[in-house]
């Protein structure tokens, strides 16, 4: 499996969600490719919001070595699936794409915990530390999900 996690800036919501399903796909021994992108590139190059890498350190996950990257129209060959933390992010991920945009490999992150609602993370960037425990948490609990969905697949891997 080779999964990439999209938001817009690439430094809060998708690094956090990157650093949590790697780390349970390694505590799975699940063999999985994770990654993460922003569909503008405004931080392009930077590591993740402090208070992003604050709130996985205090559930003992290390994102301070991530960068931000811009999200293209060749990541659909290169990844599975594509999870897309919110509704503007999946317009932009369309948009980019072009003719190449293989929306079936494109959900809402969210659909994992209700299929089909398409609802999105709340964008922590706008608000105050006390933002990104909440988004953390409904994050882990998608990225739960994405495990009890796909974790079968390591007999294949
Ligand atoms: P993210 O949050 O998409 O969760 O990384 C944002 C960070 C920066 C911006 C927008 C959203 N920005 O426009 O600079």
């Amino acid at each position: 499996m080779r999964i990439l996690m999209v938001c817009l800036g690439n430094i809060c919501r998708s690094p956090i969600a990157e650093g949590i399903l790697k780390h349970k796909a390694e505590q799975h021994g699940l063999d999985w490719i994770v990654e993460s992108a922003g569909t503008n590139s405004y931080h392009t190059g930077e590591a993740p919001h402090r208070f992003s890498q604050k709130v996985c350190k205090q559930h003992g996950i290390d994102i301070s070595g991530q960068r931000a990257r811009t999200f293209t129209a060749a990541d659909f060959g290169k990844y599975d699936k594509i999870y897309v933390l919110a509704g503007d992010v999946y317009d932009n991920v369309q948009r980019i794409g072009g003719q190449n945009a293989a929306m079936k490999k494109v959900d809402y992150l969210l659909n994992e915990l209700n299929p089909g609602s398409n609802e999105s993370v709340t964008d922590p960037w706008y608000g105050n530390e006390e933002g990104y425990q909440p988004v953390y948490d409904i994050i882990e609990q998608a990225c739960d999900a994405i495990i009890r969905r796909y974790g079968y697949l390591k007999k294949y891997n």
